[in-house]
């Protein structure tokens, strides 16, 4: 008898906005994206990936969650200031015109682990962004908003479910960004 397919779950790494930043969030896309029709993102899915892990096996999993708890990167203030269209993911977004340092290192340091977990990397450059609408079939070309400033003190891992009603997704763990330990003298 053919032995059952491994159990896999489909994850990402993301930073996930707390309650407040995701009305103003839902908010602002309400009136900023409604230039391109398509189908606004549920104001409790908004995030932004800092890596898209695809569906993996429970050794993945446990790889890439010591992969996340390795990471030393501090705690840092981001500014979402730009809305933009990529027409071929037909994605509406809101984005950073800056991106901070440790973000940078936070997306590059998951990413450059992934191969170490058996997993494909993300080949492109990262691009921080949250998505506000998919399936927009024309949108603003990229210009300012004004600014919203999300002070980022942790990142997550979650669980993305394809329900009839769309996409659900489920914050499986939560790891808190940290200082670098102070020389011990
Ligand atoms: P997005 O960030 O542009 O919206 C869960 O699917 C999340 O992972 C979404 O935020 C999605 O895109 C992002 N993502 C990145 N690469 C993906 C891929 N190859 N397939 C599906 N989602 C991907």
């Amino acid at each position: 008898m053919p032995s059952p397919a491994p159990e896999t779950q489909r994850l990402f790494f993301a930073l996930w906005p707390d309650d407040e930043l995701r009305g103003e969030l839902h908010h602002l896309a309400r009136k900023v994206a409604r230039v391109g029709g398509g189908k606004p993102m549920a104001p409790e899915n908004l995030h932004i990936t800092l890596a898209f892990l695809g569906s993996i096996s429970a050794d993945a999993r446990l790889c890439v969650e010591n992969l996340a708890s390795s990471l030393q990167v501090a705690p840092f203030s981001l500014t979402l200031d730009q809305v933009g269209y990529w027409p071929r993911p037909r994605v509406i977004w809101f984005g950073a015109s800056e991106t901070p340092m440790p973000l940078r290192q936070l997306a590059q340091g998951l990413n450059a682990g992934l191969a170490n977990c058996g997993l494909t990397p993300e080949a492109r450059p990262f691009a921080a962004h949250l998505t506000v609408m998919r399936k927009a079939s024309r949108g603003p070309d990229q210009g300012d908003i004004a600014p919203l400033v999300w002070p980022v003190d942790s990142f997550v891992l979650v669980q993305s479910l394809t329900l009839p009603e769309g996409a659900q997704y489920r914050v499986l763990r939560h790891w808190p960004l940290r200082e670098s330990n102070p020389v011990q003298g």
